[in-house]
């Protein structure tokens, strides 16, 4: 039985993955496919919240009773958390961000040339979108909830993570064959910036998201 413990709240979720474009029909891009923060959209709005669901490129159906706001690169991303989030109890950052970007966009195809070796691709940072929201706390008594996929020490790289991010809530999975990209299941443990740690067995996508607003509604005011 699912209860209406988010009625009268505002989440924001974001899906998938950012692509930063190299020319017209090229681009760096991620596994992500979208179907964790697609699960946190589903639950939270079957909980009772108004939900903002921000998705990158993952082709997916929007689910019933979302407003779905549609973004490519990571400064687009950006410029819809921002224009969200004040007005957001929730903040949960699922997408998968691209850390960097290539520094010149090709308005023509870049072509091979007989002979010519190929040109470097120059690589500059994107804005860490999560870092910032959480740093700026424009709403009071908002909870922001970030990701992280790890292949090794995942406690303790998490637990730096959550620090360096000053976000309340941080998902850490381990990046595995059958785990976390593009698979209906998910195994992560969900630390506290209280210092809690919360681990969340192997299972649907669903239920971890139902740990995560579960977690989350206790430390709403
Ligand atoms: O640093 P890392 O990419 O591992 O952090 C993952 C978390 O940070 C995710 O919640 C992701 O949405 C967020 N992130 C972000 N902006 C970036 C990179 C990651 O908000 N540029």
């Amino acid at each position: 039985v699912t209860e209406p413990d988010l009625v009268g709240r505002h989440v924001v979720v974001t899906a998938g993955g950012t692509r930063e474009p190299l020319d017209p029909v090229r681009f760096l891009g991620n596994r992500s496919s979208g179907k964790q923060g697609y699960a946190l959209a589903r639950t939270a709005a079957a909980r009772g919240a108004r939900v903002t669901l921000i998705e990158g490129n993952t082709g997916l159906p929007d689910p019933a009773g979302v407003d779905v706001v549609r973004i490519g690169t990571a400064v687009q991303l950006r410029e819809a958390v921002l224009k969200a989030a004040p007005d957001a109890d929730v903040v949960v950052m699922a997408a998968a961000v691209a850390d960097f970007r290539p520094e010149t966009y090709a308005t023509g195809k870049i072509k091979k040339r007989d002979g010519q070796e190929p040109e470097p691709i120059v690589l500059v940072r994107n804005p860490d979108i999560l870092a910032e929201i959480s740093a700026d706390r424009s709403r009071p008594g908002q909870m922001i909830v970030g990701f992280a996929a790890e292949t090794d020490d995942v406690l303790a790289n998490g637990r730096a993570k959550l620090a360096r991010k000053g976000c309340d809530l941080l998902v850490v999975n381990e990046v595995g064959e059958r785990k976390t990209f593009g698979s209906e299941e998910n195994e992560a443990v969900v630390l506290g910036a209280d210092g809690s740690e919360t681990p969340v067995p192997y299972g649907p996508k669903e239920a971890l998201a139902e740990t995560v607003w579960d977690l989350v509604v206790s430390r709403l005011g």
